[in-house]
Protein backbone atom coordinates (compact mmCIF):
# COMPACT_ATOMS: atom_id res chain seq x y z
CA UNK A 1 0.00 0.00 0.00
CA UNK A 2 1.63 3.41 -1.13
CA UNK A 3 0.71 4.89 2.58
CA UNK A 4 2.91 2.44 4.37
CA UNK A 5 5.46 3.07 2.00
CA UNK A 6 5.72 6.72 1.95
CA UNK A 7 5.59 6.07 6.23
CA UNK A 8 8.74 3.20 5.97
CA UNK A 9 10.21 5.66 3.50
CA UNK A 10 10.25 9.07 5.97
CA UNK A 11 11.29 6.02 8.72
CA UNK A 12 14.28 5.08 6.96
CA UNK A 13 17.43 7.21 8.29
CA UNK A 14 19.28 9.10 5.62
CA UNK A 15 22.97 6.93 5.78
CA UNK A 16 24.84 10.26 4.89
CA UNK A 17 23.29 13.25 5.76
CA UNK A 18 24.67 16.64 4.36
CA UNK A 19 24.64 19.98 5.31
CA UNK A 20 25.54 21.06 1.85
CA UNK A 21 28.98 22.03 -0.16
CA UNK A 22 31.59 22.60 1.96
CA UNK A 23 34.17 23.75 -0.86
CA UNK A 24 35.41 22.86 -4.36
CA UNK A 25 39.15 22.31 -4.83
CA UNK A 26 40.41 23.34 -8.40
CA UNK A 27 44.24 21.66 -9.32
CA UNK A 28 45.60 24.44 -11.36
CA UNK A 29 49.25 25.36 -13.00
CA UNK A 30 49.43 28.58 -11.56
CA UNK A 31 47.16 29.26 -8.12
CA UNK A 32 48.22 32.28 -7.74
CA UNK A 33 47.38 33.53 -10.63
CA UNK A 34 44.01 31.62 -10.82
CA UNK A 35 42.92 33.32 -7.47
CA UNK A 36 43.64 36.59 -8.77
CA UNK A 37 41.10 36.27 -11.36
CA UNK A 38 38.48 34.73 -9.46
CA UNK A 39 39.29 37.68 -6.94
CA UNK A 40 38.73 40.15 -9.14
CA UNK A 41 36.10 38.93 -12.04
CA UNK A 42 34.16 36.88 -10.02
CA UNK A 43 34.28 38.75 -6.53
CA UNK A 44 35.89 36.54 -3.95
CA UNK A 45 37.97 37.27 -1.26
CA UNK A 46 40.76 34.88 0.02
CA UNK A 47 40.24 33.99 3.92
CA UNK A 48 43.22 31.52 4.37
CA UNK A 49 46.56 30.34 2.58
CA UNK A 50 48.34 27.33 2.92
CA UNK A 51 52.10 27.00 1.51
CA UNK A 52 56.10 27.33 2.11
CA UNK A 53 55.33 29.90 4.43
CA UNK A 54 52.89 27.40 6.05
CA UNK A 55 55.16 24.05 6.60
CA UNK A 56 54.01 22.86 3.06
CA UNK A 57 57.17 21.76 0.76
CA UNK A 58 55.05 20.69 -2.13
CA UNK A 59 52.30 22.72 -2.82
CA UNK A 60 50.03 26.04 -2.61
CA UNK A 61 46.41 26.48 -1.93
CA UNK A 62 44.48 29.93 -1.30
CA UNK A 63 40.81 29.63 0.13
CA UNK A 64 38.45 32.08 -1.64
CA UNK A 65 35.22 32.73 -0.21
CA UNK A 66 31.98 34.71 -1.49
CA UNK A 67 28.66 34.25 0.27
CA UNK A 68 29.19 30.64 1.41
CA UNK A 69 31.00 29.63 -1.90
CA UNK A 70 34.21 28.37 -1.19
CA UNK A 71 36.82 27.80 -3.83
CA UNK A 72 40.27 26.24 -3.02
CA UNK A 73 42.89 27.17 -5.58
CA UNK A 74 46.09 24.62 -5.30
CA UNK A 75 48.74 24.58 -7.51
CA UNK A 76 51.67 22.00 -6.81
CA UNK A 77 55.48 23.23 -6.76
CA UNK A 78 57.41 20.34 -7.92
CA UNK A 79 57.09 18.20 -10.91
CA UNK A 80 57.31 14.45 -9.43
CA UNK A 81 53.95 15.71 -7.15
CA UNK A 82 50.38 13.74 -8.03
CA UNK A 83 49.03 17.31 -8.29
CA UNK A 84 51.58 17.74 -11.03
CA UNK A 85 49.89 14.52 -13.04
CA UNK A 86 46.34 15.80 -12.44
CA UNK A 87 47.18 18.99 -14.18
CA UNK A 88 49.30 17.09 -17.25
CA UNK A 89 46.66 14.77 -17.92
CA UNK A 90 43.31 17.03 -16.79
CA UNK A 91 44.76 20.61 -17.28
CA UNK A 92 43.21 23.12 -14.63
CA UNK A 93 40.23 21.73 -13.23
CA UNK A 94 37.84 20.22 -10.56
CA UNK A 95 39.40 17.84 -8.05
CA UNK A 96 37.29 17.84 -5.23
CA UNK A 97 34.02 17.85 -4.37
CA UNK A 98 33.78 18.60 -0.92
CA UNK A 99 30.62 17.97 1.27
CA UNK A 100 29.68 19.39 4.63
CA UNK A 101 29.21 16.59 7.05
CA UNK A 102 28.78 16.28 11.49
CA UNK A 103 30.62 13.11 11.02
CA UNK A 104 32.84 12.45 8.22
CA UNK A 105 33.92 8.51 9.69
CA UNK A 106 30.71 7.38 9.63
CA UNK A 107 30.11 9.14 6.03
CA UNK A 108 33.21 6.94 5.23
CA UNK A 109 32.06 4.15 6.73
CA UNK A 110 28.68 4.08 5.40
CA UNK A 111 29.72 4.84 1.59
CA UNK A 112 32.80 2.41 1.70
CA UNK A 113 30.59 0.02 2.67
CA UNK A 114 28.35 0.64 0.12
CA UNK A 115 31.21 0.02 -2.34
CA UNK A 116 32.85 3.46 -2.96
CA UNK A 117 36.74 3.28 -3.37
CA UNK A 118 38.39 5.23 -0.49
CA UNK A 119 40.77 7.90 -1.67
CA UNK A 120 41.62 9.13 1.59
CA UNK A 121 41.40 7.06 5.14
CA UNK A 122 39.45 9.14 7.98
CA UNK A 123 41.61 11.79 9.47
CA UNK A 124 41.23 14.60 12.21
CA UNK A 125 43.22 17.56 12.16
CA UNK A 126 44.17 19.48 14.83
CA UNK A 127 45.26 23.05 15.67
CA UNK A 128 44.58 25.87 18.84
CA UNK A 129 41.29 26.40 16.79
CA UNK A 130 39.75 22.97 17.52
CA UNK A 131 39.32 20.16 15.29
CA UNK A 132 38.47 18.97 11.50
CA UNK A 133 37.49 15.96 10.41
CA UNK A 134 38.19 14.40 6.64
CA UNK A 135 37.59 11.71 4.63
CA UNK A 136 38.20 11.22 1.11
CA UNK A 137 36.28 8.36 -1.65
CA UNK A 138 36.65 8.51 -5.38
CA UNK A 139 33.49 9.27 -7.97
CA UNK A 140 33.48 9.28 -11.51
CA UNK A 141 36.98 9.87 -13.34
CA UNK A 142 39.34 11.29 -10.92
CA UNK A 143 36.97 13.38 -9.08
CA UNK A 144 36.78 13.22 -5.16
CA UNK A 145 33.98 13.67 -2.46
CA UNK A 146 35.69 14.62 0.55
CA UNK A 147 33.64 14.59 3.72
CA UNK A 148 34.65 17.78 5.82
CA UNK A 149 33.34 17.81 9.36
CA UNK A 150 34.30 21.04 10.94
CA UNK A 151 31.38 21.59 14.03
CA UNK A 152 34.38 22.07 16.52
CA UNK A 153 36.41 23.93 14.55
CA UNK A 154 36.53 28.35 14.87
CA UNK A 155 39.68 28.56 12.14
CA UNK A 156 39.60 30.19 8.90
CA UNK A 157 39.05 26.99 7.38
CA UNK A 158 41.11 24.15 8.36
CA UNK A 159 44.55 23.13 10.57
CA UNK A 160 47.61 23.46 7.81
CA UNK A 161 45.99 26.92 7.08
CA UNK A 162 46.68 30.67 8.18
CA UNK A 163 43.78 33.15 8.00
CA UNK A 164 44.29 35.93 5.40
CA UNK A 165 42.92 39.21 6.16
CA UNK A 166 43.59 42.17 4.02
CA UNK A 167 45.28 42.90 1.10
CA UNK A 168 43.81 42.82 -1.94
CA UNK A 169 40.01 42.38 -1.45
CA UNK A 170 37.88 43.29 -4.26
CA UNK A 171 34.11 43.28 -3.50
CA UNK A 172 31.75 40.83 -4.11
CA UNK A 173 29.60 40.26 -7.38
CA UNK A 174 26.42 39.05 -4.82
CA UNK A 175 27.46 35.55 -5.54
CA UNK A 176 25.68 33.80 -2.28
CA UNK A 177 26.13 29.68 -2.29
CA UNK A 178 26.55 26.84 -4.93
CA UNK A 179 23.36 25.54 -6.27
CA UNK A 180 24.56 22.28 -7.80
CA UNK A 181 27.53 20.73 -9.76
CA UNK A 182 27.84 19.08 -12.99
CA UNK A 183 29.37 15.93 -14.26
CA UNK A 184 30.01 14.58 -17.62
CA UNK A 185 30.70 11.19 -17.69
CA UNK A 186 31.51 8.34 -20.80
CA UNK A 187 29.76 7.24 -23.40
CA UNK A 188 26.86 4.95 -22.02
CA UNK A 189 28.12 5.82 -18.49
CA UNK A 190 25.52 8.04 -16.75
CA UNK A 191 23.32 4.98 -15.90
CA UNK A 192 26.24 3.75 -14.21
CA UNK A 193 27.14 6.43 -12.35
CA UNK A 194 23.68 7.86 -11.33
CA UNK A 195 23.13 4.09 -10.14
CA UNK A 196 26.77 4.54 -7.99
CA UNK A 197 25.04 8.25 -6.47
CA UNK A 198 22.30 6.37 -5.29
CA UNK A 199 23.38 2.82 -4.16
CA UNK A 200 26.55 4.92 -2.70
CA UNK A 201 25.70 8.36 -1.58
CA UNK A 202 21.64 7.32 -1.10
CA UNK A 203 20.92 10.21 -3.74
CA UNK A 204 17.53 10.20 -6.14
CA UNK A 205 17.22 10.94 -9.50
CA UNK A 206 14.72 13.85 -9.39
CA UNK A 207 14.80 14.80 -13.19
CA UNK A 208 16.09 12.88 -16.27
CA UNK A 209 16.40 14.17 -20.19
CA UNK A 210 17.01 12.46 -23.00
CA UNK A 211 18.73 13.29 -26.28
CA UNK A 212 14.78 13.79 -27.84
CA UNK A 213 14.80 16.77 -24.93
CA UNK A 214 18.33 18.04 -25.50
CA UNK A 215 19.46 18.26 -29.04
CA UNK A 216 20.21 21.04 -31.63
CA UNK A 217 20.65 20.39 -35.41
CA UNK A 218 23.95 18.89 -34.84
CA UNK A 219 24.45 16.98 -31.70
CA UNK A 220 22.33 15.91 -28.45
CA UNK A 221 22.88 14.59 -24.87
CA UNK A 222 21.44 12.59 -21.88
CA UNK A 223 21.35 13.87 -18.69
CA UNK A 224 20.03 12.76 -15.03
CA UNK A 225 20.07 15.08 -11.81
CA UNK A 226 20.84 13.49 -8.72
CA UNK A 227 20.06 15.37 -5.46
CA UNK A 228 20.70 13.74 -1.62
CA UNK A 229 17.93 13.25 0.70
CA UNK A 230 17.32 17.02 2.11
CA UNK A 231 17.70 18.56 -1.58
CA UNK A 232 21.05 20.82 -0.54
CA UNK A 233 22.90 18.80 -2.48
CA UNK A 234 22.55 18.29 -6.58
CA UNK A 235 24.50 16.39 -9.10
CA UNK A 236 23.31 16.46 -12.81
CA UNK A 237 25.43 13.55 -14.77
CA UNK A 238 25.59 14.09 -18.10
CA UNK A 239 26.67 11.91 -20.95
CA UNK A 240 27.05 12.35 -25.10
CA UNK A 241 24.56 11.21 -27.67
CA UNK A 242 24.76 10.16 -30.95
CA UNK A 243 24.43 12.87 -32.85
CA UNK A 244 25.70 14.75 -37.16
CA UNK A 245 28.73 15.96 -35.12
CA UNK A 246 30.57 16.19 -32.12
CA UNK A 247 28.74 17.43 -28.77
CA UNK A 248 30.22 19.47 -26.00
CA UNK A 249 30.25 16.51 -23.58
CA UNK A 250 32.86 14.35 -26.72
CA UNK A 251 34.80 17.87 -26.67
CA UNK A 252 35.08 18.13 -23.18
CA UNK A 253 35.69 14.39 -22.86
CA UNK A 254 38.31 14.41 -25.38
CA UNK A 255 40.41 17.54 -24.12
CA UNK A 256 39.44 16.89 -19.88
CA UNK A 257 40.96 13.56 -20.84
CA UNK A 258 38.31 11.88 -18.75
CA UNK A 259 35.39 12.25 -16.89
CA UNK A 260 35.02 15.39 -14.70
CA UNK A 261 33.11 18.53 -13.59
CA UNK A 262 31.51 20.01 -16.43
CA UNK A 263 30.13 23.00 -14.34
CA UNK A 264 29.17 25.00 -11.17
CA UNK A 265 26.60 26.81 -10.87
CA UNK A 266 26.07 29.66 -8.24
CA UNK A 267 23.06 31.59 -6.80
CA UNK A 268 22.62 35.10 -6.54
CA UNK A 269 19.45 37.27 -5.52
CA UNK A 270 20.29 39.70 -8.53
CA UNK A 271 21.19 38.07 -11.54
CA UNK A 272 20.97 41.51 -13.57
CA UNK A 273 23.36 43.37 -10.86
CA UNK A 274 25.85 40.13 -10.15
CA UNK A 275 26.38 39.52 -14.28
CA UNK A 276 26.46 43.49 -14.83
CA UNK A 277 29.07 43.74 -12.61
CA UNK A 278 30.94 40.60 -13.41
CA UNK A 279 31.09 41.76 -17.37
CA UNK A 280 32.25 44.53 -16.29
CA UNK A 281 35.52 42.68 -14.01
CA UNK A 282 36.11 40.90 -17.69
CA UNK A 283 34.04 37.77 -17.02
CA UNK A 284 32.96 36.33 -20.87
CA UNK A 285 29.73 34.99 -20.87
CA UNK A 286 28.10 32.85 -23.81
CA UNK A 287 26.54 34.78 -26.49
CA UNK A 288 22.98 35.67 -26.21
CA UNK A 289 20.24 33.92 -28.20
CA UNK A 290 18.40 35.32 -31.35
CA UNK A 291 16.09 37.80 -30.87
CA UNK A 292 13.21 36.14 -31.07
CA UNK A 293 13.84 34.47 -27.79
CA UNK A 294 13.14 37.29 -25.96
CA UNK A 295 10.19 38.35 -28.19
CA UNK A 296 8.56 35.03 -27.24
CA UNK A 297 9.67 34.90 -23.91
CA UNK A 298 6.74 36.53 -21.38
CA UNK A 299 4.37 33.89 -23.64
CA UNK A 300 6.68 30.91 -22.78
CA UNK A 301 7.48 31.81 -19.31
CA UNK A 302 4.25 33.53 -17.91
CA UNK A 303 4.75 36.86 -16.11
CA UNK A 304 7.92 37.92 -14.46
CA UNK A 305 9.31 40.27 -12.05
CA UNK A 306 12.34 41.62 -14.01
CA UNK A 307 12.03 44.17 -17.46
CA UNK A 308 13.13 42.32 -20.95
CA UNK A 309 15.28 44.25 -22.11
CA UNK A 310 18.04 44.34 -19.24
CA UNK A 311 18.18 40.48 -19.50
CA UNK A 312 18.39 40.27 -23.43
CA UNK A 313 21.27 43.05 -23.24
CA UNK A 314 22.84 40.90 -21.00
CA UNK A 315 21.68 37.42 -22.58
CA UNK A 316 20.31 35.98 -19.96
CA UNK A 317 18.45 32.78 -20.40
CA UNK A 318 14.76 32.73 -18.44
CA UNK A 319 12.69 28.89 -18.12
CA UNK A 320 9.65 28.00 -15.74
CA UNK A 321 8.51 25.02 -14.27
CA UNK A 322 5.22 24.38 -12.08
CA UNK A 323 6.66 25.91 -9.11
CA UNK A 324 8.05 29.30 -10.52
CA UNK A 325 11.13 30.39 -12.83
CA UNK A 326 14.78 30.65 -12.77
CA UNK A 327 17.41 33.16 -14.55
CA UNK A 328 20.46 31.92 -15.90
CA UNK A 329 23.26 32.70 -17.75
CA UNK A 330 26.56 31.07 -18.84
CA UNK A 331 29.98 31.38 -18.55
CA UNK A 332 32.41 30.95 -21.64
CA UNK A 333 35.19 28.66 -20.97
CA UNK A 334 37.28 29.61 -17.53
CA UNK A 335 40.30 28.01 -19.28
CA UNK A 336 42.02 27.30 -22.60
CA UNK A 337 41.30 23.60 -22.50
CA UNK A 338 37.60 23.37 -23.55
CA UNK A 339 36.19 22.17 -20.14
CA UNK A 340 35.02 23.84 -17.36
CA UNK A 341 32.61 26.76 -17.38
CA UNK A 342 30.24 28.37 -14.78
CA UNK A 343 26.59 29.01 -14.30
CA UNK A 344 25.02 32.46 -12.98
CA UNK A 345 21.40 31.32 -11.07
CA UNK A 346 18.36 33.03 -9.75
CA UNK A 347 15.92 30.79 -8.54
CA UNK A 348 12.09 32.37 -8.36
CA UNK A 349 10.39 29.38 -6.65
CA UNK A 350 11.74 26.92 -10.03
CA UNK A 351 13.74 23.91 -8.60
CA UNK A 352 14.04 22.74 -12.12
CA UNK A 353 17.71 23.42 -14.77
CA UNK A 354 16.35 25.34 -17.08
CA UNK A 355 15.58 22.46 -19.59
CA UNK A 356 13.47 24.95 -21.60
CA UNK A 357 16.90 26.96 -22.28
CA UNK A 358 18.92 23.65 -23.39
CA UNK A 359 18.40 24.17 -27.19
CA UNK A 360 19.56 28.13 -27.03
CA UNK A 361 22.15 27.16 -24.87
CA UNK A 362 23.80 24.36 -27.09
CA UNK A 363 23.15 26.25 -30.10
CA UNK A 364 25.56 29.33 -28.30
CA UNK A 365 28.07 26.58 -27.20
CA UNK A 366 27.96 25.48 -31.12
CA UNK A 367 28.86 28.53 -32.14
CA UNK A 368 32.11 28.49 -29.72
CA UNK A 369 32.68 24.94 -30.61
CA UNK A 370 32.98 25.77 -34.30
CA UNK A 371 35.19 28.46 -33.53
CA UNK A 372 37.78 26.11 -32.00
CA UNK A 373 37.32 23.84 -34.61
CA UNK A 374 35.87 21.13 -32.49
CA UNK A 375 32.42 20.41 -33.44
FE1 LIG B 1 23.45 23.87 -14.58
Amino acid sequence: MQTTSIEQETLIQDFLPLNGTDHVEFYVGNAKQSAHYYKTAFGFSTVAYAGPETGLRDRASYVLQQGKIRLILTTPLKSDSPIMEHIKQHGDGVKILALWVDDAYKSYEETIKRGARSYQEPQTLKDEFGEVRTAGIYTYGETIHLFVERKNYTGAFMPGYIAVEGGYQPTSTGLLYIDHCVGNVGWNRMNEAVQWYEDVMGFKNILSFDDKQINTEYSALMSKVMSNKNGYVKFPINEPAEGKKKSQIEEYLEFYEGEGVQHIAVATHDIIATVREMKVRGVEFLSAPPKAYYDTLLERVGKIDEDIAPLQELGILVDHDEEGYLLQIFTKLVQDRPTLFFEIIQRKGAQSFGAGNFKALFESLEREQELRGNL
